[in-house]
């Protein structure tokens, strides 16, 4: 059992990585009793920086990405605040949008404490995903290939590219603890080609490493088919099946990993999987994060609630020709 000053202090080094100064607003938006231990370690670390703290916790049945629809009171005091912790996923929902337009920098965390603990962003991590970015916003076109047979091809040029690196300083950003990843989309017809999903990459929304291949084949940024004989390709079908949406089936983000920290191993041995979102797997360094599903994140009218993110290992990743991942290893 982790004590809360333990946590406090974790949290602490944080509000400080966020630039939380004295005299500031800190907002904690927190619903029923979910995450509690989190909430009264955040609102006490922001208290030993000399920040104004408060804590809005929605009531149970608000526990998703909409849960401040039509609540305009509750968005207005947190566009009030100078820093947001999120810790039910707003995820750019329009009321995340708003309230980050206003200035306040918002940074989500839903990982239990273990996770948190292991993978505390550090500004070496920053710069990686800063000079990353930097890279990915000149690109006009990014290329993944694999030993499994991976070869597929984003054009770049309509959306933005998102940096994650688990903290935020800047008025107006959301950032995501843990993380220690980019990414961007594709342009809607952009993306063609073949991922094979391999053995041991990670289906994060199933918690489990993939066993047999599951081949998906996209053509103009739809996956067309997805083939494979093992039980890996029928679960995934079955999943994307359930949503009776065709749009579940369009390629979603691309970015790869690089927060050296993350574990591969780590989900074969957690003790608090079930409560996850798989962050290690999805910031490994030298991974490339596929995804499936949405686009409205970064500005796109694809809001399908069928979202795979699928973190695999051992690819090359090229931005117009140039290597940035080279066989799962990150080129410095
Ligand atoms: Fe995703």
């Amino acid at each position: 059992m982790t004590s809360l000053s333990e946590m406090s202090d974790t949290f602490r080094s944080l509000l400080e990585l966020c630039s939380l100064k004295r005299g500031e607003t800190l907002a904690v938006l927190s619903a029923d009793h979910q995450r509690s231990d989190h909430a009264r370690a955040f609102l006490t670390a922001g208290r030993m920086l000399g920040a104004n703290v408060f804590q809005l916790n929605l009531d149970g049945s608000c526990v998703s990405r909409m849960a401040l629809s039509g609540n305009a009171a509750a968005v207005e005091s947190l566009k009030r605040a100078d820093l947001v912790i999120d810790l039910i996923g707003l995820l750019f929902s329009a009321e995340q949008v708003e309230i980050t337009a206003a200035g306040a920098r918002m940074l989500m965390v839903l990982e239990p404490y273990e996770v948190l603990r292991d993978l505390v962003p550090t500004p070496e991590l920053r710069r990686r995903v800063e000079v990353a970015g930097k890279h990915l916003e000149r690109a006009s076109s990014l290329r993944v290939t694999s030993s499994a047979g991976t070869d597929v091809t984003y054009r770049l040029a309509k959306y933005p590219v998102l940096t994650e690196y688990g903290y935020t300083d800047m008025p107006g950003r959301w950032d995501h603890w843990p993380s220690g990843f980019l990414f961007t989309h594709g342009d809607d017809d952009g993306v063609d080609g073949l991922v094979v999903v391999a053995p041991g990459d990670i289906m994060a929304r199933f918690r489990r490493y993939v066993v047999e291949p599951i081949h998906l084949y996209i053509e103009r940024g739809r996956v067309v088919r997805v083939e494979g004989m093992g039980f890996d390709a029928s679960l995934m079908r079955d999943y994307i099946e359930s949503f009776h949406d065709p749009r579940a089936y369009a390629v979603s983000h691309i970015g790869w990993g690089l927060n050296d920290k993350a574990n591969w191993h780590h989900l074969a041995i957690t003790r608090t999987r079930d409560q996850e979102i798989g962050m290690h797997g999805l910031a490994f360094a030298g991974n490339v994060l596929f995804s499936m599903g949405p686009n409205s994140e970064l500005g796109g009218d694809n809001d399908t609630l069928c979202h795979l993110d699928i973190p695999l290992r051992g690819c090359s990743l090229q931005l117009d020709g140039q290597l940035m991942v080279d066989a799962g290893k990150l080129v410095e």
